[in-house]
């Protein structure tokens, strides 16, 4: 069975006050939940994961990180390496977002040693891919995402392509209000299973979280995660409200 996720992706949001206001409600929410076969996860900036580490209950919250380094260690100055990450007790680290593609130019084979990195220091990677608009406009939006996905994970050995979750975001969906339709989702995530399962099987295939991300809140979740090949979401305007994010974990 594979795992459901739901994941807050807080991007450059909050001061560490507000970042532990939040944690702490999420936690409360989440430890009254009676199902905890969702995974939850969230994802607050560098600064603050040591803090939110300590603050969130392990056994319902994991914590992610937002990036990580392509190199180990060493003079880059202003990065973070995996093993720093890891050692601070965190389990995930989100890799490829299309803020990260746009804004910092990078690209598969850099994404891809990222991705190696993340797993050498034992950190989960949550690999995104997306289209933008005129892609999908085009009609080539199963070509792209089918690049991305080789780029940056469709070389690991099967051990390793069994930690990753993969993240499908729109990127015209990503903090736009607009939400792909749960159709659209479900097809280009069907897309992505078959896509694995002509790489590695049909089973890892089956076993693989892919979440959905752009846009999802409370109102739109539940027909979303409706979808069979959808297991769960990456968040991130509504995972900085705790009403919004517990909506959404409870939406399965
Ligand atoms: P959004 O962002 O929910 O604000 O659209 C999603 C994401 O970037 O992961």
């Amino acid at each position: 069975m594979r795992k459901r996720i739901v994941a807050g992706n807080w991007k450059m949001n909050k001061s560490l006050k507000e970042g532990i206001e939040l944690a702490t409600e999420i936690n409360t929410g989440v430890e009254k939940l009676e199902n905890h076969a969702i995974e939850v996860i969230v994802a607050p900036p560098f600064i603050h994961l040591s803090e939110i580490s300590k603050i969130v209950n392990s056994n319902f919250i994991s914590v992610a990180a937002q990036n990580c380094a392509a190199w180990p260690q060493g003079a880059y100055t202003g990065e973070v390496s995996a093993e720093m990450i890891r050692l601070i007790g965190v389990e995930y680290v989100i890799l490829g977002h299309s803020e990260r593609r746009k804004y910092f130019q990078e690209d598969g084979k850099m994404l891809n040693t990222k991705v190696k990195m993340a797993l050498e220091n034992m950190l989960k990677p949550i690999f995104c891919c997306g289209e933008v608009l005129e892609e999908r406009e085009s009609e080539i939006h199963f070509e792209t995402v089918k690049k991305q996905l080789n780029e940056g994970l469709f070389n690991l050995p099967e051990e390793d392509f069994k930690e990753a979750v993969i993240a499908y975001e729109p990127v015209w969906a990503i903090g736009t209000g607009v939400t792909a339709t749960p159709d659209q989702a479900q097809e280009m995530h069907r897309f992505i299973r078959l896509l694995v399962a002509e790489k590695y099987g049909g089973n890892i295939a089956e076993d693989t979280t892919i979440l959905y991300g752009g846009s999802c809140k409370p109102s739109n979740a539940g027909e979303l995660f409706s979808k069979p090949d959808v297991d769960g979401g990456l968040i991130g305007g509504a995972s900085l409200k705790t009403e919004d994010f517990l909506g959404i974990i409870t939406s399965f």
